[in-house]
């Protein structure tokens, strides 16, 4: 069965008499028992915090768009990323992580884990089994993201997972970018994938979701012990909410995918570019590493700028009409940003000019084209 029949029909209840078509929300915290000796069996939920059928569904869908052995559900796509890096990093241990992470993992590494006594590194995204040389006796985990938030270094996981395999390291990798619809690093050997399924799951910009899954049994459920630990629990409406938009995930992501990379294209024509960073163009650094590890691209890409003041990139992005200004990507609406503010780079000296990212919501590429067009006349004299 094709991806975009399965996720039409898994986790669904089976049709008795008039069944709905998703399973049910049911919401509490207080499970009920009729008898006082089935309190502690340890076999059943005993508590709204362990779950549902509905969060058991969402979890099966996970499992199958990633190919996992288990998932465990988090709050928000945030919340996955610390849960996966808590469930194998201890006190002691270094951990290499990519330059180019989510900068809230990043400072997550740096500044709250080095607090408990964990040395994070950072590693040259492009640097591939090289990694092995900074390697301790203490290394437990890397974590990776590919392609890199902001700027779309693709790894070289194959190489990361061969060197990593040599110590018994972890390989963690956050797959938010590519929906897990065209990048599967279970498959490539990676130990975890995260999403922060708030993008294109939710896919309307109004809930925060994330997953991680694992590609053992083992791993899964020492995430899953983790979690119980840390207490996270997702409401069963956003559970719901996420189950939703599998059903939809394909075909949505497709236009968004394929606006993208259009858009990305276009650009790259335009006068007022410098470079378009977008793995599926030839002239991206990683291309052949991209074209070799993923079937397809995401909603998501960035384009430095000819060189210009902060009022005119500032113009320029005001000057948008269909792109919502605002964080996060995935949703219906095409939205951008201006990077430069939240860079910070240990292996890159940085851009020529300004560093600004769009992501393709559903609307018509022409519309898009045109506005992005009509904004830097007005602000960038193009
Ligand atoms: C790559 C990546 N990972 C994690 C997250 C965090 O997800 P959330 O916003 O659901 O906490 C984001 C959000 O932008 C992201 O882009």
């Amino acid at each position: 069965m094709k991806d975009r029949t399965k996720f039409t029909h898994l986790g669904r209840p089976k049709p008795t008499i008039a069944t709905p078509v998703n399973p049910e929300i049911t919401r509490a915290s207080t499970l009920l028992f009729e008898k006082a000796e089935d309190l502690y069996r340890g076999d059943v939920r005993g508590y709204g915090r362990h779950g549902s059928d509905l969060h058991d569904a969402l979890e099966l869908a996970f499992n199958e768009l990633e190919g996992g052995a288990g998932t465990s559900l988090t709050p928000s796509g945030f919340a996955a990323c610390t849960l996966a890096i808590l469930s194998i990093v201890k006190s002691g241990d270094h951990i290499l992580v990519t330059d180019s992470i989510y900068g809230p993992t990043r400072d997550f590494c740096e500044k709250f884990l080095a607090d408990m006594g964990v040395e994070a590194e950072r590693f040259d995204p492009r640097m591939g089994s090289d990694i092995a040389r900074l390697f301790k006796a203490n290394t437990s985990a890397i974590i990776s993201e590919s392609p890199g938030s902001l700027t779309f270094e693709i790894q070289d996981l194959p190489a990361l997972v061969a060197a990593a395999s040599k110590q018994d390291i972890k390989v963690i990798v956050d797959n938010t970018w590519s929906g897990g619809i065209t990048y599967n690093p279970l498959e490539l050997g990676a130990d975890i994938s995260i999403h922060a399924a708030t993008k294109y799951m939710g896919g309307h910009s109004d809930v925060l979701y994330g997953a991680v899954v694992s590609r053992t049994d083992a791993l899964a459920k020492k995430v899953a012990k983790t979690r119980k630990f840390l207490g996270f629990h997702c409401s069963p409406d956003d559970t719901y909410q996420i189950l939703r938009g599998f059903r939809s995930l394909h075909t949505r992501f497709a236009v968004q995918e394929q606006a993208a990379e259009e858009l990305a294209r276009w650009m790259d024509k335009q006068s007022y570019i410098r470079q378009v960073l977008h793995p599926a163009l030839e002239s991206h650094p990683d291309h052949a590493i991209w074209k070799r590890d993923f079937t397809g691209g995401g909603a998501l890409f960035s384009a430095v700028f000819e060189p210009a003041s902060i009022e005119a990139v500032n113009s320029f992005i005001n000057g948008l009409k269909y792109f919502g200004i605002g964080f996060s990507y995935g949703g219906f609406e095409s939205v951008v940003i201006h990077c430069d503010p939240q860079m910070n780079r240990k292996f890159s000296d940085g851009f020529d000019g300004p560093l600004i990212r769009f992501g393709c919501g559903l609307e018509d590429t022409e519309d898009l084209k045109a506005d992005i067009s009509n904004a830097a006349k007005q602000a960038l004299n193009a």
